[in-house]
């Protein structure tokens, strides 16, 4: 590789390969797969929706995911400077700003959800929870999320967590968290699955996981898929970019895309199986929405022995996740602040927090006091959803496909791939190259336009 001018040299960055998987894999699984994911299947009809969903993340997702580590690790810079720097004086770097936009709109509800599950650490140890009553399960949930004061701490409890983990740096704060922490909260899912599958009509809820039903697929759907694939693999706002240039030159961008947009999904069908048989159950509805993962786990803990020490374990770990994938959304708006504005550490990491803290509150009251607050016909919290998932992502996601399909050079894209050509995979790389140059970009603008009602 003698053409220099587009590689850049070295940074800080992950220790080893376990860790890349590690620290990538903590940014794409969190309450996505735990709370989202369930949601927004019961929300769509189950099986068929989940088909649609495995589609957008192996012909979309994984595409645009890799394609941010070549951006991210070609340039060794984080989301805006990367764009600068491969493609100076053009308006790419547009895509790196939209991320940013996207993230600090993810992290204003998302924090709010952390509080929660933040807070049901506590609740589970309180013994509160363990009922085997439904009504009381949902009462639980409800009157904690329409209170005033205590969902507002708690979410910016999570942000001086979260901030706190970013200012250890990131080699420290990260890898080390993620990678032995996961396995846990795998182990107890699974232990979870076994529990909710063995429950008197469980039967209905694997059907509705695995038994597909056409007919209710429409544009909306398609793009609600869509925008569940972006937010779960973390792609389509940089934060893959700033993971990338973290990541070292000898690593397999292809092959550590592909390991975690699997693992990820694994752990996603695992919540999946563990929610909707108790969903079914214990006569909940799968329409029933943020609250499903707050009503159901309980009571699958309260049915077996330990529940309470394993509710209470379930929870912590969500949140370790939880704040895994916040400290990937976190350090978008703090690595532009510092590399690009040049702030310290600490004083991009504050005042990211602060704002967040600002707009997080207004995610959260639309529990409470702002629930009749309406603007385009959602709530606040629906609205940042709608708008970070279902918009900024896929138009980021856009942006980023096209950059690596036909602003870089087919030659940069294979050095970068092959690891300047050690490792042999040309026949991978071109499959990719395609699927990003083509058919990424056709996908996203058609699955928008219809999501969007524009064939209706
Ligand atoms: N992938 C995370 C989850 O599913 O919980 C959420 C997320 C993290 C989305 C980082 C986007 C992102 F950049």
């Amino acid at each position: 590789a003698s053409r220099t001018q587009t590689q850049f040299s070295s940074r800080e960055g992950f220790g080893s390969t376990l860790g890349v998987i590690a620290a990538t894999l903590g940014s794409a699984v969190g309450l996505g797969n735990i709370w989202k994911f369930p949601t927004i299947t019961g929300q769509n009809g189950g099986a068929a929706f989940i088909l649609i969903y495995l589609l957008c993340v192996c012909l979309i997702g994984l595409p645009v995911m890799i394609s941010e580590f070549v951006i991210g690790r070609r340039s060794n810079a984080a989301a805006v400077g990367s764009f600068k720097r491969l493609a100076p004086s053009t308006p790419w770097f547009f895509a790196g700003l939209s991320g940013a936009v996207a993230a600090f709109l993810i992290m204003a509800f998302y924090t709010s959800v952390a509080g929660w599950v933040y807070a049901y650490i506590f609740k589970a140890i309180g013994g509160g929870l363990m009922t085997a009553d439904p009504k009381v399960s949902e009462q639980a949930f409800n009157t904690f999320v329409s209170s005033v004061w205590s969902p507002l701490i708690w979410q910016w409890i999570v942000l001086i967590v979260t901030g706190a983990v970013i200012l250890a740096g990131v080699k420290n704060g990260i890898e080390r968290m993620t990678k032995t922490l996961l396995p846990i909260l795998f182990v107890l899912l699974l232990i979870c699955d076994i529990r909710a599958l063995t429950l008197p009509g469980a039967s209905e809820g694997l059907a509705f996981l695995f038994k597909p039903d056409f007919a209710q697929i429409t544009g909306a759907t398609v793009l609600a898929a869509m925008g569940l694939a972006f937010f779960k693999l973390s792609v389509g706002m940089g934060a893959m970019i700033t993971y990338g240039s973290y990541i070292g030159k000898g690593e397999n961008l292809i092959g550590t895309g592909v390991k975690v947009a699997l693992a990820d999904t694994v752990v996603s069908m695992m919540a999946g199986m563990a929610i909707f048989p108790a969903v079914f159950a214990f006569g909940f509805s799968p329409t029933d929405g943020a609250k499903l993962l707050f009503m159901t786990i309980p009571m699958v803990f309260n049915s077996m022995p330990f529940g309470q020490v394993f509710l209470t374990l379930f929870f912590i770990l969500s949140s370790i996740a939880a704040t895994g994938a916040m400290i990937s959304l976190f350090e978008v708006p703090v690595a532009y602040l510092r590399e690009e504005r040049n702030w310290s550490r600490k004083r991009a990491t504050v005042v990211t927090a602060l704002g967040m803290a600002l707009i997080g509150s207004t995610a959260t009251l639309s529990n409470s006091l702002l629930a009749d607050f309406h603007l385009f016909g959602k709530t606040l919290f629906d609205l940042y959803d709608y708008t970070s998932s279902n918009l900024l992502l896929p138009i980021t996601g856009l942006a980023i496909a096209l950059f690596a399909g036909w602003k870089l050079s087919r030659w940069d894209i294979a050095d970068e791939i092959s690891n300047s050509g050690s490792l042999n995979n040309k026949r991978l790389i071109q499959g990719y190259w395609l699927v990003v140059r083509f058919v990424v970009p056709v996908a996203i603008v058609i699955v928008l336009l219809s999501g969007l009602g524009l064939f209706d």
